[in-house]
């Protein structure tokens, strides 16, 4: 079955959407911290969103996902070996959601409104794309930069009798030198492709900058976890001590800005190319969704399959 992608109320919600993208002020200067602000390029935010429309699985996701508290995912990359052999890498991750809509526990906002100018970004933007945050000296980055983003999540919501597999490209955001750094403008890029503009928030959208986004991803931890990019080098020997004496284990920030934890914090956006679904409910007749992200003239849009299981 394809989403019906062309009625005309959708196509001019679509106009409405393209005209609210090419509206989004273009100014790095309006960040408060300048070099995480939007980027000054014309490009910037200028670039119509990809998927226009709702992926027809996200309501559904998201609707399982609230119903699991507290829920982790496996992410899988692609590393190489001692023989520079593709190996597939996997590890357990806390899922954060949908970027950039964030929800963030009572301490959390509290932080962002003694911190950051606003208490934070305006809700200009959703996206289909889901979250989870790392530290810059793991493995994970590394191995998404070198093998072209791939990624993979998988979750299994038992409560549910659900699986759910995430198939696409992810990107890193966080770099304290912003834009400069070529692979924060590349993450930018990339993640702003598939970003959607809700509601009418024309005037609003000049207000967002990645800094406040990415400084609401860090302030949703609590001061340990912060403190825990303050680490010293992770899966480093523990026999050797670290170099800088800022890194230690244990240490509790509160400091939304700061800058040796900020140094390694980084926001992971997933942007999915291909989901599915397993539902093992009904162990007789268990059922199983593919919906695949079609590139078209017209904008991108999800083909969705029934599988057999
Ligand atoms: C329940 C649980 C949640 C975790 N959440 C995260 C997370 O959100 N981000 C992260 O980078 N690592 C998380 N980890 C640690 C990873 O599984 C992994 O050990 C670490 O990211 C290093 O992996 P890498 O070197 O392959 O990147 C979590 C581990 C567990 C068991």
């Amino acid at each position: 079955m394809l989403p019906a992608s062309t009625s005309a109320s959708q196509q001019g919600s679509l106009r409405l959407t393209l005209r609210r993208l090419g509206a989004i002020k273009v100014d790095s200067e309006s960040s408060p911290s300048g070099s995480l602000g939007l980027s000054t390029k014309a490009a910037i935010m200028s670039t119509p969103s990809e998927n226009p429309q709702r992926a027809p699985w996200r309501d559904l996701l998201h609707s399982h996902l609230e119903q699991t508290p507290g829920y982790e995912f496996t992410i899988s990359t692609i590393g190489y070996n001692a023989q520079q052999r593709p190996v597939p890498r996997l590890r357990t991750c806390g899922c954060r959601g949908f970027f950039p809509e964030l929800e963030l526990h009572p301490d959390g906002q509290e932080a962002m409104d003694q911190q950051v100018e606003g208490g934070g970004n305006p809700p200009v933007f959703e996206s289909d794309m889901l979250s989870f945050t790392t530290d810059a000296r793991m493995d994970k980055l590394p191995q998404l930069e070198a093998s072209g983003h791939a990624i993979e999540a998988v979750f299994w919501l038992k409560d549910l009798m659900a699986q759910w597999r995430i198939k696409g490209t992810a990107y890193a955001i966080g770099n304290p030198s912003g834009k400069d750094a070529e692979e924060e403008n590349t993450s930018r890029t990339e993640i702003r492709k598939a970003l959607r503009v809700k509601g009418d928030n024309n005037s609003d959208i000049a207000k967002w900058t990645w800094e406040k986004a990415v400084t609401k991803y860090f302030a949703n931890h609590s001061p340990v976890a912060r403190g825990s990019f303050r680490n010293p080098p992770p899966g480093q020997p523990r026999s050797s001590a670290p170099s800088q004496p800022d890194l230690k284990l244990g240490q509790k920030v509160l400091d939304l800005h700061d800058p040796v934890a900020r140094e390694n914090f980084r926001v992971v956006i997933i942007r999915p190319e291909e989901v599915e679904r397993l539902d093992l409910t009904d162990q007789e007749n268990c059922k199983r969704w593919n919906w695949t992200l079609i590139d078209g003239s017209d904008g991108s849009r999800w083909n969705e399959m029934e599988l057999w299981p």
